[in-house]
């Protein structure tokens, strides 16, 4: 019998988050945004929004933890929860781009954010029905 999965520890993921959003490079919009990803092992990885003055270069938060846990580990990475905030405590589902980025590696990945009333828990597959595949 497989022992069953440790809780997530949403509110330290959450402390991860916040502290990384004070790194954010958001001169253009002011919208810091940090993100922490929960690893299948256990490990947390953050990230931050990075701007550019070419507009289409920005990178959003999640994408940032995301590639950074790749740097660091390498391609076999599991995603089992990310959890994003942001400066301004309003609503901020994942991007699109992210929603297929964190599907990548987190195919049954939990993913928290600020909703319309409350946080809003979803799972990947909720935010990115029919998620792409290489066939
Ligand atoms: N942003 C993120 O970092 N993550 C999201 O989930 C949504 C948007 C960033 C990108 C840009 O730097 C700023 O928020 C405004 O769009």
């Amino acid at each position: 019998m497989r022992a069953a999965p440790s809780p997530i520890d949403w509110e330290g993921l959450l402390q991860v988050a916040r502290e990384a959003a004070t790194k954010a490079h958001a001169p253009y919009s002011e919208f810091y945004v940090g993100a922490a990803i929960l690893t299948a092992e256990g490990e947390i990885f953050s990230g931050c929004n990075v701007e550019n003055s070419s507009y289409g270069l920005t990178n959003c938060a999640e994408r940032t933890a995301i590639f950074t846990a790749v740097a660091k580990l390498g391609p076999k990475l599991t995603i089992r929860a990310v959890a994003v905030v942001n400066g301004r405590g309003v609503p901020c589902a994942p991007c699109g781009a992210c929603r297929q980025v964190i599907y990548e590696f987190g195919p049954e990945a939990t993913v928290l954010f600020r909703g319309h009333n409350d946080w809003q828990q979803c799972s990947i597959s909720d935010l990115l029905p029919y998620g792409f595949r290489l066939p």
